[in-house]
């Protein structure tokens, strides 16, 4: 195991992402309620458009291909134009694809996503049609060839669907990442029965506060470890926190970015992290990968571009390591 190249299948929904900005999607705030507001009945201009691949399955396989992991991406996809581009991207990336179930009847995702200014964004999501909480036409023996599976948004298919895989994974002795996404967490009670079997859990303050108690990110981590052995909680440009079971990690901002474009942040963030945890690197050196990869995500649109490649160069960051 220590030699060899370890092997992460990715399984979700993916999108094709289409970027429109202008300064027209500028927030507007009215009470506690921020908006975009759209005239009904007008043409209004768009300053850019940006064309890219997205969904969080699709996202965090190009970190762990850019990264030097053998990895392969598992779904439902049809022969839509969406469809045919996610492909077409992954392709290019070098993540393996030939287990991806195509037939007429699915569809990938498309999203129109509305950035503003400050980088904030609206989005406009066709979840697309793919497999239901059976996976059916999924080939649930990839899991048992694969080191890690990391799931993650998977449409209708849901809290359910995430179950079976990480049944299929535990019966397996495959290591599983969780970075649950919208149809997961919209069932709480049901991730949470999940957790047990999870090995390293990644999510942000909110979505850490709908699991177990706490009002700090130490608090929630500290938590968290009694049900997983990994567990990592974000908080934007704020930082993160995250432990292993024997020491807690604080990190802050890597760098003071510019924001162009949020899409992606988390998905750079987890899968940073398993990029290097899955190598065997410390919890302080997968920390540092991860913030260097979603902050460089987040200064390009789309949630593939920024992501890092094996060159790239870090510096350090601020951060505080301590025993449990
Ligand atoms: N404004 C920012 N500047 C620099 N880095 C950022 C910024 N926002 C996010 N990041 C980086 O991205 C990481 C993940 O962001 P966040 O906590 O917002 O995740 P998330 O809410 O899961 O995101 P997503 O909406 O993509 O799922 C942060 O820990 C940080 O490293
Ligand atoms: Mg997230």
């Amino acid at each position: 195991m220590a030699n060899k190249t370890p092997k992460i299948l990715t399984i979700g929904k993916a999108t094709q992402d289409v970027f429109l900005k202008s300064d027209e999607f500028d927030p507007h705030t009215e009470g506690k309620v921020v908006y975009t507001h759209l005239p009904l009945g007008v043409k209004m201009e768009v300053k850019d458009v940006t064309f890219a691949t997205g969904g969080n399955a699709s996202n965090v396989a190009v970190t762990f291909a850019r990264q030097g992991l053998e990895v392969e991406y598992m779904w439902t996809l049809g022969f839509d134009p969406a469809s045919e581009t996610v492909l077409n991207d992954l392709d290019k990336e070098g993540v393996a694809t030939h287990r991806v179930a195509r037939k007429e009847r699915y569809q990938a995702g498309y999203s129109t996503i509305l950035i503003a200014t400050n980088g904030e964004r609206t989005i406009l999501n066709h979840r697309g049609v793919s497999t239901g909480v059976n996976g059916t036409d999924l080939d649930f023996s990839a899991i048992e060839e694969a080191d890690w599976v990391y799931p993650s948004s998977l449409a209708n298919g849901g809290i359910d669907l995430m179950r079976k895989i990480v049944d299929h994974a535990e019966k397996s002795g495959t290591k599983v990442m969780l970075n649950p996404a919208g149809p997961e967490l919209a069932e709480p009670k049901k991730l949470k029965s999940l957790l047990e079997s999870v090995d390293v859990f990644c999510v942000n303050k909110e979505e850490m506060q709908m699991l177990v108690e706490g009002e700090t990110l130490e608090e929630l981590v500290r938590h968290g470890l009694q049900y997983v052995p990994v567990v990592i909680v974000s908080d934007g440009p704020n930082g993160v926190m995250a432990s292993d079971g024997k020491t807690i990690v604080r990190a802050g901002m890597y760098e003071d970015v510019k924001v162009l474009d949020r899409t992606g942040a988390g998905d750079a963030f987890a899968s940073g992290f398993l990029s290097q945890w899955a190598k065997g690197k410390s919890l302080k050196e997968s920390i540092i990968f991860a913030s260097a990869n979603s902050t460089s995500v987040v200064t390009k649109i789309g949630a593939k571009p920024g992501i890092l490649h094996r060159n790239a160069k870090l510096h350090e960051m601020p951060l505080h390591e301590k025993p449990l």
